[in-house]
């Protein structure tokens, strides 16, 4: 077993301070994923040009797929480079969807600034169970713990038993005060992917801001987190469509609707489908139009740029994290 790096050691912070200054001045931290270079490369550029803290998020998938030590030396990477840039940002390197006390372990162990520990899918005490102990022992290394309450629906489970997915208020001061995590994610009616919603007449569900406003209520000043936030930008889509794709009635959240969410307690927003989206529709686009090209730099540079152009435009126009370091 490898020695325990601590982040403060690689020159991550954790999301205290950024949350506290998210709160006090109504915006939002944005949460990115990433699983390669291009992506992280983006997400930096985008979040050094807007002056926007940020946190990078690795998934299980992510980690799975990059290898975890690489992943590790990657966010020390980013550090550096940032310094040599001589403009950095505060960057925090977040587990997204723990599904074990291992894995949040481990990543802890590793040098992750902030760690989520996903038990909403189990029974209420056996998700208190699991989050306590990861929280016990984040807490010791001065790393922040996200916990979860509610399921976010995916299409099937929100045409079947829309109600039972949302986050029940009368649960989340119990909650938060037997598990000490530092920010809750709740379900309002986001979901993870590209196909949020069946769009009926053109109309776009509301988010559920009043259970958002109850939870506020409930846990004054406590910092709220929105998974499955991506917009799912229609023209990024048409682009993909265009090109041979095939991706009919994939529908997001409104920006309008997340720009009210960042208003509010609402701290973290979590995007990764966007990014997918962008990096799809600028590949099929160069494949499309030069299918004699083969050098990886001249389809995956275009995407990267392009994903710096749209991760601006979330810090600036609907997360309102821009201007804030
Ligand atoms: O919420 C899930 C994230 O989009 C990560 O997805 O598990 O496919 O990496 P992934
Ligand atoms: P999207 O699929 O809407 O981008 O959600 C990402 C997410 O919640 C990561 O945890
Ligand atoms: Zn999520």
């Amino acid at each position: 077993m490898s020695k325990e790096v601590s982040f403060k050691e690689l020159g991550f912070v954790n999301t205290k301070e950024m949350f506290r200054d998210a709160m006090k001045n109504g915006y939002a931290v944005p949460a990115y994923n990433f699983n390669n270079m291009e992506q992280l490369q983006a997400i930096i550029t985008a979040c050094q040009e807007s002056r926007s803290p940020v946190i990078l998020q690795v998934s299980k998938g992510a980690r799975d797929y990059a290898n975890p030590v690489l992943l590790r030396w990657m966010g020390r990477g980013v550090i550096e480079m940032m310094n040599t840039t001589g403009k950095p940002v505060p960057v925090a390197l977040h587990l997204d969807h723990g599904d074990s006390f291992e894995l949040a372990k481990s990543c802890i162990d590793s040098g992750f600034s902030s760690v989520m520990i996903d038990g909403s899918h189990l029974p209420y005490e056996e998700n208190v169970a699991l989050t306590k102990k990861v929280v016990e022992y984040a807490h010791k290394r001065d790393v922040t713990v996200e916990g979860e309450l509610g399921v976010l629906a995916g299409i099937e489970e929100h045409v079947s038993s829309e109600k039972s997915h949302y986050t029940n208020p009368d649960d989340v001061e119990d909650f938060v005060k037997r598990t000490n995590v530092d920010s809750l994610a709740i379900s309002i009616g986001t979901s993870h992917g590209a196909y949020k919603f069946k769009v009926s007449d053109g109309v776009m569900p509301e988010l559920r801001f009043d259970i958002l406003s109850e939870v506020e209520r409930r846990l004054p000043g406590f910092p709220i987190v929105l998974h499955g936030a991506s917009s799912v930008l229609q023209e990024y889509i048409a682009m993909i469509n265009r090109y041979g794709g095939k991706m009919e009635g994939a529908v997001g959240i409104p920006e309008e609707q997340l720009r009210r969410a960042a208003k509010s307690a609402v701290c973290k927003i979590n995007i990764d489908s966007d990014g997918r989206l962008v990096m799809t529709a600028v590949v099929r686009k160069v494949f499309a139009e030069k299918p004699a090209e083969f050098d990886p730099r001249k389809y995956l540079g275009p995407a990267r740029s392009e994903l710096v152009k749209m991760y601006k435009d979330k810090n600036e126009k609907v997360l309102g994290s821009a201007g804030r370091v």
